[in-house]
């Protein structure tokens, strides 16, 4: 059997690097960008700088700032006609990954009809994608979901309130840029649970089926990051390096995740999708589940993330024995609920929430197989 392994983006790394978008524009040829962004990022004063930037290399700007958490096909809708009335030629991503996403969709809509919903990967839609699509520079103001690196965008199609992941290669960022200091504005709640999404980006990927060694070394490397400045990024969210270190890990799951995810994200897709719930706070309140749930299928996996949490054992079994544990001791320090029944999810809603789990698609690459009862299991034991 072959494997199809890529890591193309350029990435533009450091404190001060927006100030590189302009060139970096310009040098795509660009002449008119349209900023997609939301009323959050644009409320911190991110994007005053970011248009300075373009316009001193003599780019227009137009900006669209009407993108929410969960981003819906409406959105996508709006901010492409905002393209097409602006003359655009450039999509200059702002966020975290509702914006990044929209942006990413506005590029597949710029050149492909509507509606979202016939792109859906789960339904081969990514041969549908076929189109060159115009030039996108993404700008993460997040540390979680790695989008600026990845070639998925995730909308909530209104007629089937669905999380639906919309994959292509095409849609991967020509340039990332990753600036440090657009993080320091992203309140303590917010920063652990994007975190927890880059974590669980690295331990799905690193426990999916499949052959990939590069993906695993990156998100064992991404794990360790995580782990090591996690804390300092939620606690005193002025430190660089901390926040220069969590936006490294997120572009490391998600460079990881191209190996597959797991089943942690199909019982988060349908929590976002239902109850409004943030996607990493939604992974975080699932992940010590389905560690003990994967436990038998790739112990040795499981071991070596314990380890890095800083879990004690001398053993493989010990050690994965006790990984789940020391996700949630690490939740705990963040300041993070325990469980889902904090968040308002009640034994009620978990009949419904496990049957659109099941239909989800990350949990293909799950390493242990899963059928609809366990995903009742699987958020029973989140509760
Ligand atoms: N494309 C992918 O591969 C991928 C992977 C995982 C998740 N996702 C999707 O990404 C979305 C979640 O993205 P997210 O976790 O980055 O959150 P988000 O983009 O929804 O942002 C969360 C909140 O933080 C605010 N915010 C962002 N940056 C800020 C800053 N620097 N200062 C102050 N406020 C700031 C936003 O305004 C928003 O209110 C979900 O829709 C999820 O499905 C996509
Ligand atoms: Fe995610």
């Amino acid at each position: 059997m072959t494997s199809i392994w890529s890591f193309p983006t350029r990435v533009i790394f450091g404190q001060g690097a927006a100030q590189e978008l302009g060139s970096e524009a310009k040098r795509l040829g660009a002449k008119h960008a349209l900023l997609v962004s939301d009323p959050g990022v644009a409320g911190a004063g991110i994007l005053d700088g970011i248009s300075e930037s373009l316009q001193a290399a003599g780019l227009g700007v137009t900006r669209y700032t009407d993108v929410s958490g969960n981003p819906l096909e409406a959105e996508v809708l709006g901010a492409t006609d905002a393209y097409r009335d602006s003359g655009a030629d450039l999509i200059v991503g702002v966020g975290g990954g509702s914006a990044l996403d929209v942006a990413k969709l506005v590029r597949v809509l710029a050149t492909h009809p509507p509606p979202l919903a016939q792109y859906d990967d789960a339904k081969g839609g990514d041969a549908l994608i076929t189109e060159d699509v115009p030039p996108m520079i993404a700008l993460p103001t997040t540390a979680g979901t790695g989008s600026e690196v990845g070639r998925s965008g995730v909308v909530t199609i209104e007629a089937t309130n669905k999380k639906t992941v919309i994959f292509a290669p095409k849609l991967m960022p020509n340039v990332a840029i990753l600036d440090p200091m657009l993080t320091v504005s992203l309140p303590p709640r917010a920063t652990a649970a994007t975190g927890f999404d880059a974590l669980t980006h690295c331990i799905e990927a690193y426990c999916a089926k499949g052959h990939h060694p590069m993906a695993d070394a990156i998100a064992l490397e991404g794990v360790r990051l995580v782990v090591a400045h996690i804390e300092t990024a939620v606690h005193d969210g002025k430190d660089l390096k901390a926040r220069g270190a969590m936006l490294e890990a997120a572009m490391m799951g998600a460079t990881a995740f191209q190996k597959g995810l797991g089943a942690c994200h199909s019982l988060a897709h349908p929590l976002s999708a239902e109850t409004g719930m943030h996607h990493g706070l939604a992974n975080a309140l699932c992940l010590p589940a389905v560690l003990d749930f994967n436990r038998q299928a790739v112990p040795e996996r499981i071991a070596a993330i314990a380890r890095i949490l800083g879990a004690r054992g001398d053993d493989v079994e010990t050690l994965a024995f006790e990984c789940s544990g020391a996700v949630k001791a690490l939740r705990r320090k963040l300041g993070l609920p325990d469980g889902l029944a904090a968040e308002g999810i009640s034994e009620d809603d978990l009949p419904r929430l496990a049957e659109l789990a099941i239909l989800d698609a990350c949990h293909a690459m799950n390493p242990r197989e899963c059928v609809a009862e366990d995903m009742l299991a699987l958020f029973r034991a989140s509760l």
